[in-house]
């Protein structure tokens, strides 16, 4: 029993950051980006802690469904979702955000490690700072890293059986081939006796889709637009706020919602070393987030290697959790 209180008393959290903001690399992947035809821009730049924070308020908003849908998925079947996924793992957390998602699991999964990993440095710091002050018997290790390209752990991030939960329907970032290719990764990250506990979006009407998009707060639009800053920091660019709007819209052939700025008048954004004209009306890409069905997303998993999946849903049927091993 002493023992046991020592150990809970002595878990520890540590941070390893493998992702620098300031890097060269960064910079020519915005300047490559918005020279493309049309000009892009990764969403994984909407994330500074600004952009975390905006997140955050996005995810309160009547309109905004995905967190609310997923999170009564999960308070509905945990008990089902830990029997089948395991207790005791270390739990992986990609993209935590705010890491709140994963702690209102800890009671029911009872991990053996909690291993929290996102670009959004700062904030994921202050986030697993205080998630450990509440949890003080749970190891935490967090991991600020760019998986864009490549999903690896560090050390640190320990062994015995893993548990990855990737929530949000984050997932739907990816193009569906990036989406295998990333899923693969989560598979050989997972390891032997690795399991895969994944929020997914679904297809749903068009007009619902659009407003969780484009809230008449403007909150979404606040969180597309601060890309613009982040443009300016990282790049050393020109971009001025205020000639930008925010476009949300589903486009159904691809089964995607689309975010873009779209430039208020002609312009021109100008950076070291780099310009790029926009017209009047012409739009920088930000984000997409596919929208899958059951059907489509089981068929990917098992195109990833995953060969048993299970999955719960909402009455509605507008989310999904998906179990995959
Ligand atoms: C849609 S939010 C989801 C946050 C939280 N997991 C949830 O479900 O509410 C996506 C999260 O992934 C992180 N993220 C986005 N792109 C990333 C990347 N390339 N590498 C690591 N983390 C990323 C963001 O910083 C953000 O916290």
């Amino acid at each position: 029993m002493l023992l046991a209180h020592t150990a809970a008393m002595t878990a520890s959290l540590r941070f390893v950051q493998m992702h620098s903001e300031d890097s060269a690399a960064l910079r020519r992947e915005l300047a490559h980006g918005l020279l493309g035809r049309p000009a892009t821009v990764s969403p994984k730049f909407l994330y500074d802690a600004l952009g975390s924070k905006l997140f955050d308020a996005i995810t309160e908003l009547p309109e905004y469904y995905p967190t609310r849908t997923e999170r009564a998925i999960f308070d509905a079947h945990a008990p089902a979702i830990a029997a089948a996924a395991g207790r005791g793992r270390t739990l992986i957390d990609l993209g935590a955000g705010n890491c709140a998602k994963a702690a209102r699991l800890f009671g029911v999964l009872a991990p053996l490690r909690y291993v929290a990993v996102d670009i959004s440095v700062d904030y994921l710091r202050q986030a697993l700072g205080s998630l450990q002050r509440q949890h003080p018997g749970i190891e935490m290790v967090g991991v600020g890293t760019d998986f864009s390209a490549t999903l690896a752990l560090p050390p640190e991030a320990g062994g015995g059986e893993r548990l990855v939960f990737y929530p949000g329907s984050s997932i739907g970032n990816f193009t569906p081939q990036e989406a295998q290719r990333f899923l693969q990764q989560v598979r050989t990250v997972g390891g032997a006796g690795g399991a895969l506990l994944i929020g997914v979006d679904l297809v749903k009407p068009k007009a619902v889709l659009e407003l969780a998009y484009d809230d008449p707060l403007q909150v979404t639009a606040a969180f597309n637009l601060n890309l613009l800053r982040r443009l300016n920091a990282l790049l050393g660019c020109d971009a001025r706020i205020e000639d930008f709007g925010h476009v949300a819209l589903f486009n159904e052939a691809e089964s995607r919602i689309e975010m873009h700025l779209k430039a208020r008048r002609a312009l021109s954004l100008r950076w070291p070393g780099g310009e790029r004209h926009l017209a009047a009306d012409e739009r920088i890409h930000t984000e997409n987030s596919y929208k899958y069905s059951v059907g489509g997303f089981e068929q990917l998993l098992r195109d990833a290697g995953f060969a048993r999946t299970t999955h719960w849903t909402d009455e509605r049927g507008w989310f999904a959790v998906f179990l995959a091993s």
